[in-house]
């Protein structure tokens, strides 16, 4: 496994709709790994390949904690297939949008379908954090950042904040 370069706001990339993944092969498999790798690496608890310069629809997530067993979640051309009507205020941060945090509202629970690790196609209700972080790492995907769900004054302060936090060479 490799870690992989990883791509930040405002690269280009990170707004653009990625394409099909096409069929999971060994190849992907491989990718799947590195992204992976690269997201412990990097301590998030989701990674789009687009975050790592890849416009194609893949997902990774593993939202357990640092005391419990890994649980990746591979997802490959993932599509949201149902929403609640009751929706949840979390904080998100992003790998790309380093040392930032934000509260997002976003639909509490989706059912999302996607072929897994073996190109199986699966079926999952996520809910509570879970929920969060495939909405967030799907968004990835359409080329939405969660700083695109916040109000423009306060996404003019994060970014702001951001500009400090590298000019302090971060
Ligand atoms: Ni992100």
């Amino acid at each position: 496994m490799s870690k992989l370069k990883l791509y930040e706001y405002p690269h280009p990339i990170l707004k653009q709709k990625a394409a099909d993944a096409g069929e999971v092969d060994d190849e992907m498999r491989k990718f799947l790994d590195d992204m992976l790798e690269t997201m412990y690496e990097c301590g998030g608890c989701g990674l789009a390949a687009p975050q790592v310069g890849v416009a194609k629809r893949i997902v990774v997530i593993d939202i357990a904690h640092e005391d419990e067993e890994p649980a990746p979640i591979y997802m490959v051309n993932p599509v949201i297939v149902w929403r609640s009507e009751e929706k949840k205020v979390c904080e998100e941060g992003c790998l790309s949008i380093p040392a930032q945090r934000a509260e997002v509202e976003r639909p509490a629970a989706v059912r999302i379908r996607y072929k897994d690790y073996y190109g199986k196609e699966q079926e999952l209700l996520a809910e509570d954090f879970l929920a969060v972080a495939a909405q967030h790492e799907l968004d990835h995907l359409d080329g939405v950042l969660y700083i695109d769900h916040i109000s423009r004054l306060r996404r003019q302060m994060l970014l702001k904040k951001l500009e400090k936090y590298r000019k302090e060479g971060n």
